[in-house]
């Protein structure tokens, strides 16, 4: 199978003031679009040269990890910000994060805390298991919960290439914008559709 880079479901400017036009073409047109591009090339000839991106998420190791992950990552993280988002949750979504965090904005707290000490490269995400409990998890590098067996519902990019253009090393900024961008009712459609 061959991946593309998928469109994006916004203008490249406008997640603008939260992420630049000029972060949005390097961390989207150049980034993403090399790990679409590596993965690509890594899979010719293996076992996983007609799998599905999720299949190879959960099952490969190495370089094909790695360059597969971060393609589904960005397909996952991109897909999540939205230029009308930020805010609050709102319905089920909402009352399982005030049940296991006790409020949202402990939750967010204790995410954008997993972010700020996050060292190196990595990405924070909010994921549940089949029953429905809440977990922040912080993984380095590519690292991705689908391949411990948890369910992604929503991720942060703390690699510099997601911020450095506009906040240089001041990542604790380029966390206050993300809460500005993303996309709580899609975030609570997939906790719906997961926990029925
Ligand atoms: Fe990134």
């Amino acid at each position: 199978m061959s991946f593309k880079l998928p469109d994006l479901p916004y203008r490249q400017n406008e997640l603008e003031p939260a992420i630049s036009e000029r972060t949005i073409q390097f961390h989207y047109g150049k980034h993403h679009q090399t790990y679409v591009n590596k993965t690509n090339d890594l899979i010719k000839g293996t076992e996983f040269e007609n799998a599905s991106l999720e299949t190879i998420v959960k099952e490969s190791e190495g370089s094909i990890f790695n360059n597969a992950a971060q393609v589904w990552n960005h397909n996952f993280y991109f897909g999540s910000l939205s230029p009308k988002g930020g805010g609050e949750p709102g319905n089920k979504i909402a009352r399982a994060i005030e049940r296991d965090f006790d409020s949202f904005t402990n939750f967010r707290e204790e995410f954008s805390k997993a972010g700020a000490t996050l060292f190196g490269s990595g990405w924070v995400w909010l994921v549940t298991d089949q029953a429905g409990a809440l977990d922040i998890v912080q993984e380095s590098n590519a690292g991705n919960p689908l391949h411990s067996g948890k369910i992604p519902l929503m991720t942060m990019d703390v690699w510099e290439h997601a911020y450095y253009l506009d906040y240089q090393n001041k990542r604790p900024d380029h966390i206050d914008a993300f809460w500005k961008i993303i996309n709580w009712p899609l975030i609570g459609e997939r906790y719906s559709e997961i926990t029925g």
